[in-house]
């Protein structure tokens, strides 16, 4: 079993769980439901009539909700086989697919108005986190609005949480239906935790601009200062 969070072995975890990723929407819970749709709504609704870059797009799962009410998008993941299943989908707006790492984003500084990562957060080693947001920032033009939902930490949901010695990051063992068994990457935060982090690279970030339910969260906020032009 290996640990994995470098993109090349979250690649292939990922690329060997595209056929049965979206199982994880269709849980027979009803507060997860209800939490779904608080996010689908929130996220079409602030970014409405955006330019938008998703990150981590996956199988399009929320790039569909996006669509409805997006100007355009630019769908990006690091996996050949989840973007394959985005692509089978029909979409509301004018949308491009791409392979894209989310740590090494190769796109013009300013290009977008709007950015939407989904349940990609918690696979970022925490040491990556700023630069993984400033590099997002830098990518989008001053007043942009950001969007990024994850899992809560539910006991018995998605594997054992396991701790490895040394490391800030936790992980999960995951077993897929092929049998093969995978130790990933997934962190969890508190809401003092999110404004921390979020905070310290848009100052405005406060409370008000974190959901936090019993089964997920989401952040949505202003990138009010200028990007810096790199
Ligand atoms: C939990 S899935 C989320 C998919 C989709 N956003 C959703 O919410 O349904 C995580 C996604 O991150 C992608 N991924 C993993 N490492 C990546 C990386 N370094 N850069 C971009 N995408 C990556 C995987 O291929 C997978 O599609």
């Amino acid at each position: 079993m290996v640990a994995y969070w470098t993109s090349v072995g979250m690649r292939e975890y990922y690329s060997r769980r595209a056929e049965e990723y979206e199982e994880v929407y269709h849980r027979d819970d009803s507060a997860a439901q209800r939490e779904l749709q608080t996010i689908r709504h929130s996220l079409t609704t602030t970014l409405q009539g955006r330019r938008i870059l998703e990150v981590a797009c996956g199988t399009g799962y929320w790039t569909r909700s996006l669509s409805e009410s997006a100007k355009w998008i630019l769908a990006t993941d690091v996996s050949s086989e989840m973007l394959a299943i985005a692509r089978t989908k029909e979409y509301g707006c004018p949308l491009t697919f791409a392979i894209a790492d989310a740590y090494s984003l190769p796109f013009k500084s300013r290009s977008f108005d709007a950015a939407l990562a989904n349940f990609w957060f918690s696979h970022i080693p925490r040491s990556l986190v700023h630069g993984f947001l400033s590099q997002l920032h830098r990518l989008l033009l001053p007043h942009s609005r950001v969007f990024i939902a994850d899992n809560n930490f539910v006991p018995g949901l998605g594997g054992d949480l396991k701790v490895i010695d040394g490391s800030d990051d936790t992980f999960k063992s995951r077993i897929l239906r092929d049998g093969s068994q995978h130790l990933i990457l997934k962190n969890y935060y508190t809401t003092s935790q999110l404004v921390e982090i979020f905070r310290s690279v848009v100052p405005s970030f406060g409370l008000p601009n974190v959901f936090y339910g019993s089964r997920y969260w989401y952040v949505s906020y202003h990138v009010d200062e200028p990007a810096e032009h790199h």
